[in-house]
């Protein structure tokens, strides 16, 4: 048993390391250049900086989200960025006809389409649940069923192109934390319906990549807005974390981890140690300051 030990852990050791490491590719601007990508929640936070890379990378992007006037102002700074071209469509992804009318209007614009990343999030609170269970039907709506909805709509185009969908969570997708709880529910929600899509392409020999990206605290106005003096990590850029979507699509990743380490640490130990986990996550909040 001592000598199969000694043999079979450095063996396994090696194999994963092989797995690992074999066959990665290098990230370069270059391979988004002229491609065609939908992003949407994009006239603000991530979405607003991933549209930016984008046109920096030359890019053909259309962007959507409710409030027109960010929307013109972020396809000018796109176009000024370099991109290839630039588009927007408004409305409201409770909707779930305007969410498949944005993927048609990509279709109009361009006839193909390389990349769907799917970004935005509904308003929510920050607090205690408040058992509204309509706020929890409208969120899921937003979060989750539009996601369902623009990839349906746009798995033909995507087949056609060997394309991507980037699908943007959070670690409240994969372990609890309070005073999140509808916002949790829907992110849990696109784990289980993606990765399991994600099977079923394989299987199928669908030549389409999911990319779940789990995400940290993140600097956006709206975050830092509902989690000041309650939260006591720190946020992370959210530059620097637009790029890490787009790259991670581009090269086809399963999932995303950013920032990496304060991500995936937790979700090693979520399995091993769930009560340890979430004694920690309680003790980062300020409980005293929660809205009253
Ligand atoms: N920031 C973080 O700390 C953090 C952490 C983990 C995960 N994430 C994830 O990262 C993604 C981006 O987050 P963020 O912080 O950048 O968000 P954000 O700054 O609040 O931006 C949200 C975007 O979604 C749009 N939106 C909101 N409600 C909408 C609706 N009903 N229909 C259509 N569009 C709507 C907003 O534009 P309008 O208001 O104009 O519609 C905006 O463009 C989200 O999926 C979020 O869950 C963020």
């Amino acid at each position: 048993m001592g000598l199969l030990q000694k043999i079979l852990v450095p063996f396994a050791g090696l194999i994963l390391a092989f797995c690992f490491y074999s066959g990665k590719e290098d990230f370069k601007p270059g391979m988004l250049k002229g491609k065609h990508v939908i992003v949407t929640g994009a006239s603000a936070g991530i979405g607003e900086q991933m549209a930016y890379h984008l046109a920096r990378m030359g890019s053909h992007i259309l962007i959507t989200a409710r409030t027109e006037g960010k929307l013109q102002k972020v396809v000018a700074r796109c176009l000024e960025l370099g991109a290839a071209s630039a588009s927007y469509i408004n409305g409201n992804m409770e909707d779930m006809t305007f969410a498949q009318s944005v993927v048609k209007k990509a279709e109009d614009l361009w006839g193909s389409l390389d990349m769907l990343i799917l970004n935005h999030v509904g308003v929510s609170y920050f607090n205690y649940f408040n058992r509204d269970v309509g706020h929890v039907q409208k969120l899921l709506d937003i979060n989750f069923l539009s996601y369902v909805t623009m990839t349906v709509t746009a798995l033909p185009m995507l087949k056609n192109s060997g394309g991507s969908i980037i699908v943007v969570s959070s670690l409240a997708g994969k372990v609890g934390f309070p005073f999140v709880v509808p916002y949790s529910a829907t992110k849990f929600a696109l784990d289980g319906f993606f990765s399991s899509l994600r099977q079923e392409f394989v299987m199928q020999n669908t030549n389409i990549s999911i990319t779940l990206c789990i995400l940290g605290l993140i600097d956006t106005e709206n975050a830092m807005k509902a989690v000041s003096g309650v939260l006591k990590s720190s946020a992370a850029p959210k530059e620097e974390c637009a790029l890490e979507i787009i790259k991670g699509g581009a090269l086809r990743q399963r999932e995303v981890y950013y920032e990496y380490f304060s991500t995936k640490i937790p979700l090693l130990i979520r399995d091993w140690a769930p009560n340890l986990l979430d004694y920690i996550i309680r003790r980062e909040y300020n409980v005293e300051n929660l809205n009253n």
